[in-house]
């Protein structure tokens, strides 16, 4: 663990400069607006340790698969969104010697992100060899505003001399990616154009064609007034830049202000993209570049006032859970249902951008409170459109009959995860994403979503399960095999308790939605039936599954067992192994770790956090209390999961604990792999973990229930839903919840068991101890 930034409740800050550390920064600093993300790479030359990353939504390229031994059924390729073109880039020339923080003094180093207003800036000296000192500011963002916008500002003063000071600003398309599986070059050129003060480069990917064009206005100014520089336009491949060459005064500051459009065929035809670009960029310059950050500063106020987050009297969880909400929101703004969350977001290779079950089962409950209601209908609508492919993916490995298995890891629908035990085992994906519909439902109340779309889904997914499973004459009892779990460090295992348990549940859901849409809307009905060839013989077979699926338990030591046999590992717990073994991913060999009873993160736990309420807490606590001390929690996405359940069994300080583990796992390097890209999926775990943790909150027949409490260190915290309509502000402190309804409609909520109405445009408080004493 080693602490990055200084303790702010609004802003990430790094004050001197560490090459060592650079790439971790890089990925700390990212900024994005749901459509494209940047690292934060230095704007001028950096001849360090560093990972280019321009990233833009949707923008993938299919690597072809590099595997070990080829698997009937393995995806053909791995898809991934891929390093693009360089908007940022910019070379510096100070009489002819390039500004380059590896090869110079760096004096007074300070970067830090802005997340009230959702802006990187950086300030520095350098000292170059030639003894010249030269003052640098830059600022830069992705306009959330208007997510086709990015720009920045670069200003550099001459500290102690007089010269000449040279500005090549370039977009630069020959870039490369260091996952690329075959050392392939993912960009053809395809256009270039040059105007007064504007550069144009259009590169498209090979194999899946995506046309992506930036189109960049240059402006320059010494102190603040606007300069007429005529740029010298240089090319080479996938290149284009302008050469300005400029004298400065010492003291004089002269700066660059370049805004750039990016455009895609994702979004309009390739042809049209120069004229799209020009069109969109010089709406953006009529602005200007101050108004741009201007509307930028407003757009993100009104992002937090959905769903802010405030901790009272520890500033390290504050900046902690505002650097999660704010790296969410970045990440997905739900304007478009072909985009996603991948796990790192867009702020590094790892996980290919690419969309997991993650969004389901984690980044869900966030955007459903803290966003308007269509951002996570578009979560779910991306997987509806995806349903086809999904079919033809479970008939790749023999299932018929409209069963649809969704991909592990997809841009596009494609399957491209390619390790057999997961793409083939790891199936337990599907209940995630039926249950994230039940989720989307109970909280919205939207309705009308199963009939447009949820149910197609549903019932492909019932299908599956429905052949998924074999009758074991043995057990006599329908079981499931060779599956893994969400506990990855077991394969190929039978009967995982976890995957059997949402199987089932699906069946059921899925099966009552059906009967009592035919009761409440038959012509609905009849149309689902029709448009899926569904056959009413299939609700019979599905309920012989769901009244006779096996599922292993131990009745002695009164726990579900996460898959047939895992007693027979031996009992150890996390405290049995050494410091040194830890984390045992990096430590151990595969085959050890296969044999071994430690489990990677929530399995049975994962189901019983999702099924809570099924279970008295006899049962939580005794499977809570046999899984824990053996899970390793080596997914950053398994603390939260424990830490809401901690909540649930009042183990308060366990709560806490594990809240700490996911709250500032970036910002404290926690894993040692920043430098890889954030873990951006786990940090709705962390707002989950105070929501549904601390705050205990949970929706139960339509209304909003809370069972509070405050970890013991902080003074108060609250926080902004949006619950069916209504704006609502929670407090907890010590002695009282507060519960404001900032619309116009009452609301009935439940704390602690008691039921309350909060009128609307008001707010009531309640003595917590009382409540709790009384509940
Ligand atoms: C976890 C998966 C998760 C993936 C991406 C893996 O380490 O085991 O559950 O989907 O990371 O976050």
């Amino acid at each position: 663990m080693e602490r990055y930034s200084k303790a702010d409740a609004w802003n990430i800050i790094e004050e001197g400069f560490d090459p060592q550390k650079n790439k971790i920064a890089e990925s700390l600093f990212s900024i994005g607006n749901g459509r494209m993300g940047q690292r934060a790479n230095f704007e001028e030359t950096y001849s360090g340790e560093t990972l280019q990353g321009s990233y833009v939504a949707g923008i993938f390229y299919p690597d072809k698969t590099r595997v070990g031994w080829w698997k009937n059924g393995y995806p053909e390729t791995f898809d991934k969104v891929i390093n693009s073109i360089n908007w940022i880039g910019l070379e510096i020339e100070i009489d002819g010697e390039v500004l380059d923080l590896h090869q110079c003094e760096v004096l007074n180093f300070n970067r830090t992100l802005n997340m009230q207003d959702g802006y990187l800036s950086r300030s520095f000296e350098a000292k170059l060899t030639s003894g010249k000192i030269v003052k640098v500011n830059s600022i830069r963002f992705c306009s959330i505003d208007q997510d086709e916008i990015a720009g920045l500002r670069y200003q550099i003063e001459a500290v102690n001399f007089s010269g000449k000071v040279k500005i090549i600003s370039y977009l630069d398309g020959d870039v490369r990616n260091e996952d690329s599986n075959y050392e392939t070059k993912f960009w053809d050129f395809v256009r270039d154009h040059d105007d007064q003060d504007t550069i144009f480069l259009q590169t498209r990917t090979l194999k899946t064609q995506f046309d992506l064009a930036i189109q960049a206005s240059n402006k320059l100014f010494s102190n603040n007034t606007q300069l007429e520089v005529a740029g010298e336009v240089v090319r080479k491949e996938k290149f284009i830049a302008k050469h300005y060459e400029l004298s400065i005064k010492q003291g004089e500051q002269i700066s660059l202000e370049k805004i750039a459009a990016v455009v895609s065929s994702l979004n309009y035809n390739q042809e049209d993209l120069y004229a799209k670009s020009a069109q969109i960029l010089t709406a953006a310059t009529a602005l200007g570049f101050e108004k741009l950050k201007q509307n930028q500063a407003e757009a993100w106020t009104h992002k937090w006032a959905e769903g802010d987050l405030i901790i009272e009297g520890d500033l390290l969880a504050q900046q902690g859970i505002r650097f999660s909400i704010f790296q969410l929101y970045q990440t997905y703004t739900g304007k478009d249902a072909r985009l996603n969350i991948g796990p790192k977001g867009f702020t590094g290779e790892k996980y290919a951008g690419a969309t997991y079950w993650d969004t389901e089962a984690y980044c869900l409950p966030f955007y459903l409170a803290t966003s308007p209601v269509e951002v996570s209908r578009n979560l779910l609508v991306y997987r509806h459109n995806h349903l086809q492919k999904a079919i033809e993916n479970a008939q790749t490995l023999g299932f018929t009959n409209g069963a649809a298995l969704f991909p592990m890891v997809t841009m596009d629908g494609t399957e491209s995860h390619n390790e057999w035990e997961i793409t083939f085992e790891e199936i337990h994906r599907n209940g995630a994403i039926a249950f994230a519909i039940y989720n989307y439902v109970r909280y919205t109340g939207d309705e009308k979503y199963l009939t447009e779309f949820g149910l197609d889904v549903l019932l492909a997914i019932a299908r599956f399960w429905k052949q998924r499973v074999n009758w074991s004459k043995d057990k006599n009892k329908f079981v499931m095999l060779g599956v893994t779990g969400p506990n990855e460090y077991e394969n190929n295992v039978n009967n995982n308790w976890y995957t059997n348990r949402i199987a089932l549940w699906c069946l059921d859901y899925t099966k009552k939605l059906l009967e009592s849409l035919k009761v409440a809307d038959l012509s609905s009905y009849e149309i689902i039936c029709s448009k899926n060839s569904f056959e009413e013989t299939e609700l019979s077979d599905w309920q012989n599954i769901i009244d006779n699926l096996y599922f292993p338990e131990d009745k002695s030591l009164g726990i579900f067992l996460q898959q047939d046999g895992y007693l027979d590992k031996e009992d150890l717990t996390v405290s049995d192994l050494q410091k040194s073994e830890r984390p045992i991913n990096q430590n151990w060999s595969w085959d050890r770790i296969l044999r071994s009873p430690f489990i990677k993160q929530a399995d049975v736990l994962q189901g019983l956090y999702f099924f809570e309420e099924d279970y008295d807490q006899e049962t939580l606590q005794r499977n809570y209390d046999y899984y824990e001390p053996k899970t390793v929690h080596e997914s950053s996405l398994s603390p939260c999961i424990h830490s809401i359940l901690a909540a649930k069994l009042k183990r308060e300080d366990k709560a806490y604990e594990f809240y700490l583990r996911t709250a500032r796992l970036d910002l404290d390097n926690y894993n040692n792999d920043t430098e890889d890209g954030l873990h951006i999926t786990s940090m709705a775990g962390s707002w989950m973990s105070i929501i549904e943790g601390f705050a205990g909150m949970r929706v139960k027949n339509g209304k909003l229930n809370f069972t509070p409490f405050l970890p013991e260190s902080w003074n108060a915290f609250s926080f902004k839903i949006t619950f069916r309509e209504s704006l609502l502000e929670v407090r907890i402190s010590k002695n009282t919840f507060r519960i404001q309804n900032n619309s116009a409609h009452p609301l009935s909520v439940v704390i602690n068991n008691h039921q309350q109405i909060v009128n609307g445009e008001s707010e009531i408080n309640y003595p917590l101890k009382e409540m709790l004493i009384k509940s």
